[in-house]
C-alpha cells in the first residue's frame, strides 16, 4: 500500500509509547500473576493481556490489512505482507517484583515470522517505560532514543554499539529461559564464560539487552531460546546502531537458537565462546 518506513517507525513508536504508559501507569497495587506457562518461573500478569489487547487495538485500527503475531497468543494473519510482532511485557518477571526494567516491544517484519523461510524487519521501537523513552529505528535510518512524550521537546540521541575488541574487556548480557532443563545447560555455559569475561549482567528483558548493545552499555549480548516477539524490534536497533545480530532465528522456526549481538570485532567472538559447550541447536528452545 505504498507506507513508508519513516510511517511504519512512527507508529511502531507511538504505539509501544502508549502500551508502555499503560502497564506503569495502571499497574495494579497487588499484581497477581494470573498464570503460569512452561513452568512455575514463567509468569503472566494480567496486564500482559491487557497490554497486547491494546496494541492489538491500535494496529488495526491504524493498519487493518497487516498481520500480528503476540507473544500472549495474538495471531492474525495479513493480507500486505507485514506482520508486527509485539511483546506486550518484555522482563514480565522484573515488572511483577518492581525491577524498573522492563518494556514493550513492537516491531513491523516483512515475511512470515513463523515461516522457515525467513523474515526480516524494518521497523522497531522498544519503549522502556521505567526511564520514560523510547528506542526505536527504521530500516536505514538509524537507531535512536527519542522521550516517551512527543511533547518533550529533547532531541533523539544517536545510538552507536561499543567498540570493545576483546572478550575480557566486554560486559557481556545474557538471559536465562524459563524450562529447567535449558536452565541447566545455560549455567553449565556460564561456568565456562564467566571468567573469561570483564562481567555478566542478567538484566531480564531480552529487548532491553539489545537496545543496551545498540546504546553501547554493555558490549554483548548471547541468549538461546529467544522467541521473535522478543527480538524483532532489538535485533534491527542494533543493526541500524552499527551492531551485528548472528543467530538463526530469522532462517528457522523462530526461538530456537543462540542468538549474539554486538560489535563487529566481537560477535564472532561471543558466539564461538557460547557454541563451544552444552548450549546448542535446537534442543534449548523454550517451550
Ligand atoms: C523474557 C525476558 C528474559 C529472557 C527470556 C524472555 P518475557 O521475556 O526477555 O530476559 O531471558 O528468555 O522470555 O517472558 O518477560 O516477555
Amino acid at each position: 500500500d505504498g507506507v513508508t518506513v519513516a510511517e511504519l517507525e512512527r507508529l511502531c513508536v507511538a504505539f509501544a509509547a502508549e502500551a508502555g504508559r499503560f502497564i506503569r501507569d495502571e499497574r495494579p497495587p497487588r499484581m497477581g500473576v494470573s498464570a503460569t506457562k512452561s513452568s512455575e518461573t514463567d509468569v503472566v500478569t494480567v496486564m500482559d493481556r491487557r497490554s497486547e489487547e491494546l496494541l492489538h487495538a491500535l494496529i488495526q485500527q491504524a493498519r487493518p490489512d497487516d498481520g500480528i503475531l503476540g507473544e500472549e497468543g495474538a495471531d492474525v494473519a495479513g493480507t500486505s505482507g507485514l506482520t508486527w510482532v509485539v511483546d506486550p511485557i518484555d522482563g514480565t518477571v522484573n515488572y511483577l517484583y518492581e525491577v524498573p526494567a522492563y518494556a514493550v516491544s513492537v516491531a513491523v517484519v516483512v515475511g512470515d515470522p513463523h515461516a522457515q523461510g525467513g523474515w526480516s524487519p524494518v521497523a522497531g521501537a522498544v519503549a522502556d517505560p521505567s526511564l520514560r523513552v523510547v528506542h526505536h529505528a527504521g530500516r536505514g535510518t538509524g537507531a535512536w532514543t527519542s522521550p516517551e512524550d512527543p511533547s518533550d521537546d529533547r532531541s533523539p540521541v544517536r545510538l552507536s554499539v561499543s567498540a570493545e575488541e576483546r572478550l575480557g574487556r566486554t560486559l557481556l548480557a545474557t538471559g536465562f529461559g524459563y524450562a529447567a532443563h535449558v536452565r541447566a545447560r545455560q549455567a553449565q555455559v556460564m561456568l565456562r564464560v564467566l571468567p573469561l569475561v570483564r562481567d555478566i549482567r542478567r538484566i531480564g528483558s531480552a529487548a532491553l539487552d539489545l537496545v543496551r548493545v545498540a546504546e553501547g552499555s554493555v558490549d554483548a549480548y548471547a541468549e538461546s531460546g529467544l522467541n521473535a516477539w522478543d527480538l524483532a524490534a532489538g535485533w534491527l536497533i542494533v543493526e541500524e546502531a552499527g551492531g551485528v545480530v548472528v543467530g538463526e532465528d530469522r532462517d528457522s522456526a523462530p526461538g530456537k537458537i543462540l542468538t549474539v549481538a554486538a560489535g563487529h570485532a566481537l560477535v564472532e567472538q561471543v558466539r564461538t565462546l557460547f557454541v563451544s559447550g552444552d548450549d546448542t541447536a535446537e534442543d534449548t528452545a523454550q517451550e
